[in-house]
């Protein structure tokens, strides 16, 4: 696990584009794994600059998004497909197509599952994932608890992630209580891993992670520490405190 400190959100999030545009120029159709949330959004500006301004081609690109509410379509504000859509695919020149978030409106949630890690293998698997880490240590949205589902699979947010993530809606009533996320297996899959944190409120469970001695059920992202390519990128606040 390689760890990389830099001064603020604005460098991490540079370091992560810098990464993603090396990985490109080497692999033109390279297949990323995406988060939503806010650690990433200043990691998509950048990306965007690079279109913009440096002629970064994302035309052969294929992503495939961690997660997604249940119960949301493509359509709703704070489904994670619209976000993708608003804050990064609009603004470069990736075909959409190529572009795939969960179906939290599914008809059969099951099966669905099963077919999302699926098609992310017949795209020849995930080249290079990023994470975002939860404040208690959840990685997509697989939270704390006894056992951890191996692939993509419908989970029950916990009382925190809910809490968490009411800042997006209008009251915490509206957020949904179920997700589809990728699962931990399906993760430890993708052949290079970036997990992004900034903010103090992200010290406590980046500190666990780089412990390095154990993992549990408990603290999803420890299982980070099975994969041989892990970067994590963090600013000052959350490698300090
Ligand atoms: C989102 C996701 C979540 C977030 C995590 C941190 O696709 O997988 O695990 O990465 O909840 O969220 P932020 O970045 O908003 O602190």
């Amino acid at each position: 696990m390689k760890i990389l400190v830099e001064k603020d959100y604005d460098m991490m999030s540079k370091a992560a584009g810098q990464i993603i545009k090396e990985e490109i120029a080497k692999k033109p159709n390279i297949v990323l794994g995406l988060a939503t949330g806010s650690t990433p959004e200043g990691m998509y500006k950048e990306l965007i600059r690079m279109h913009k301004e440096e002629e970064l081609d994302f035309s052969k690109v294929v992503t495939f998004n961690l997660d997604e509410y249940v119960g949301l379509d493509g359509d709703h504000p704070n489904s994670y497909r619209y976000f993708m859509n608003d804050i990064f695919f609009n603004h470069i020149n990736i075909n959409i197509k190529n572009t795939h978030v969960p179906n939290g409106k599914a008809e059969d949630l099951g099966q669905y599952c099963k077919t999302y890690d699926e098609i992310i293998q017949e795209a020849g698997g995930v080249d290079i994932q990023i994470l975002g880490i939860g404040e208690n240590g959840h990685v997509a949205f697989n939270e704390p608890d006894e056992a951890l589902s191996v692939g993509t699979s419908i989970v029950k947010l916990t009382e925190s992630t809910i809490q968490a993530n009411s800042r997006f809606f209008d009251s915490i009533e509206d957020v949904p209580k179920t997700a589809i996320t990728m699962g931990i297996g399906s993760i430890l899959k993708a052949k290079k891993i970036i997990l992004l944190a900034n903010g103090k409120n992200k010290a406590k469970a980046i500190k666990e992670l780089l412990k390095g001695d154990k993992v549990s059920t408990q603290m999803p992202a420890s299982f980070l520490l099975l994969h041989p390519d892990v970067t994590i990128i963090v600013d000052e606040d959350a490698y300090k405190g």
